[in-house]
């Protein structure tokens, strides 16, 4: 079973595998090596119920995901066996996403997210980042408006889904989760992973296969190398993996499994 790690103070244990929910529900403006069909309602099922008795409890998604969140929201919303770690920042629709950090929006947001996931409180809730993490975070009021909703017990667990090394050391400081990007390929965010292993704040990796483009690696099993090389960081506390793959997924398993056991 994929065994769990607790995040800060907030009381949520997440599994060190999470199932990222991007091709759940959008097919357009994404970077992955090959166009795919999205997945109806009993594979999406199939999959969750995979990743489930796998010990996996950890669902990545965001209202910039297309249907992704409405989706999850109707197949396992009301189900706490899983955690579910949303966004507030983005908006994606008719193919063009847009950055909104202001109080207003990201109440709005939150709101959305509980009432589409059919929550009383959101797990996990992450800033989408725009690139300009600094600015997100000291210049707008969206940082103080999630610490506010977290004291009002409309999320549980406050974060950044970073994109530089000073935003992610920042956000280290106020919140308890930062997802940054690391894999065989990019390792700019390392000193933001190093960091963290000092502390008990959560570190979740995006990206960690290259977006699907393990060809690029150049090691003999690129899936393997990617798992002994994010896993070799004790500041990692889940690596968020999006497969639509039943086989993918269960390959995704054992090699978590099988580097976690040396
Ligand atoms: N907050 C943000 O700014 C942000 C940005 C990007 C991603 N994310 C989150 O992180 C998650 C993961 O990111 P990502 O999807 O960009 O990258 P990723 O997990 O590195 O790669 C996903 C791609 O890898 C393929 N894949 C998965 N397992 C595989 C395996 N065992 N063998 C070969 N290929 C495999 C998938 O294809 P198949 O479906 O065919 O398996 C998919 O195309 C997303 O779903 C999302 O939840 C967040």
């Amino acid at each position: 079973m994929t065994p769990h790690v607790k995040i800060a103070d907030t009381g949520l244990s997440v599994s060190r595998l999470g199932l990222g929910t991007v091709k759940f529900g959008r097919n357009e403006e994404v970077k992955y090596p090959e166009s795919f069909e999205i997945p109806d309602d009993q594979q999406v099922l199939a999959l969750l119920s995979q990743a489930h008795d796998a010990g996996i409890n950890l669902l990545d998604t965001a209202p910039a995901y297309g249907s992704a969140q409405q989706r999850l929201g109707k197949l396992v919303g009301n189900n706490d066996d899983w955690l579910i770690c949303s966004k507030v920042g983005e908006r994606f629709a008719n193919g063009i996403s847009e950055y909104v950090y202001t109080e207003a929006e990201t109440r709005q947001t939150v709101e959305n997210s509980l009432r589409d996931l059919k929550r009383e409180a959101l797990d996990i809730v992450l800033i989408h980042s725009n690139g300009d993490d600094l600015h997100v975070l000291q210049e707008t009021p969206v940082m103080e408006t999630l610490l506010r909703l977290k004291q009002e017990g409309k999320i549980r667990a406050a974060g950044v889904s970073s994109k530089t090394v000073a935003g992610g050391l920042l956000a280290l400081q106020h919140l308890d989760v930062v997802m940054c990007m690391y894999n065989l390929l990019e390792t700019d965010e390392l000193p933001v992973i190093l960091a963290a292993s000092e502390s008990d704040k959560g570190i979740f990796i995006k990206k960690g296969l290259m977006s699907g483009h393990l060809d690029k690696a150049s090691q003999d099993n690129p899936l393997l190398a990617s798992y002994r090389h994010i896993f070799a960081q004790p500041g990692v506390s889940s690596l968020i993996v999006g497969t639509i793959n039943p086989q993918h997924l269960q390959q995704n398993i054992d090699a978590l499994n099988t580097v976690l056991a040396v």
